[in-house]
């Protein structure tokens, strides 16, 4: 089943919405809109499709994500207190207790909605190439197993072409969203869907803009 994202003009570009049981890669350089498009997704199943969120974040704290949120119109204190969404904080060191933290966790439990921000973290705190590797796989296949939607969010440095730090994780999720902001461009923030298994996904460049009300997915410049 799909899971739309709410985001306006997203959906159709990628069959209808989130396949259930994926990992959604996230990617772009800093302020590119990551956090603003993985809050959006929640936010959306929270308000319009009754499913719950959860928002692990391993570099903000949630007092500053809430007040980002709160610019776009979004309360999330009220959503916190109804139970619908939950942000919690992770310190990304030590990944297997990390694990075991996620999965027990309670609003991890109820949540169809996942959103990791960001998984750049773990990577570092892994030195051995093959331990990142080895771990994330078992950490995705089993957010899989459990039927969730996760939107894994990457952090890219300026100066790079790649689409993760260590240009490992692409290759084990199930879509990659790259997204761009381009100072000299005539529309600065674009989106492309880079890969999404399973889909007849545009294959386009889509000019976005964060409006008052958050993310507006364009057709094609
Ligand atoms: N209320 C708003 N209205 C319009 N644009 C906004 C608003 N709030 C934030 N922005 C834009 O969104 C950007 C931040 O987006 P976001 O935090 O999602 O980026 P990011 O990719 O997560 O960045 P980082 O890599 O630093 O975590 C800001 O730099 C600003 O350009
Ligand atoms: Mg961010």
């Amino acid at each position: 089943m799909r899971i739309p994202s709410g985001i306006p003009g997203l959906d159709k570009l990628i069959g209808g919405g989130f396949e259930e049981g994926t990992i959604n890669l996230v990617t772009g350089k800093t302020g590119t809109g990551k956090s603003i498009f993985s809050m959006q997704f929640l936010y959306n199943g929270a308000k319009n499709y009754n499913e719950k969120g959860l928002y692990i974040t391993t570099g903000e704290v949630s007092k500053n994500i809430k007040k980002q949120a709160k610019t776009l119109g979004w309360d999330i204190d009220s959503l916190e207190k109804n139970g619908m969404l939950k942000i919690i904080e992770l310190e990304p060191y030590d990944i297997d207790k990390l694990i075991e933290k996620i999965t027990l966790n309670k609003g991890f439990m109820e949540a169809k909605r996942v959103v990791i921000d960001s998984v750049s973290m773990f990577e570092l705190y892994i030195q051995d190439p093959y331990k990142i590797r080895k771990t994330l796989y078992s950490v995705l296949q089993k957010l899989r197993d459990m039927g969730k939607v996760v939107l894994a969010i990457a952090e890219v440095q300026e100066d790079s072409k790649n689409l993760s730090r260590f240009g490992v994780i692409e290759f084990m999720v199930d879509s990659v969203i790259v997204l761009q902001y381009l100072e000299i461009a005539e529309h600065k923030r674009s989106l492309t869907i880079r890969k999404m298994r399973m889909t007849n996904h545009s294959t386009d460049i889509h000019p976005f803009e964060i409006g008052p009300d958050g993310i507006k997915v364009h057709s094609v410049a």
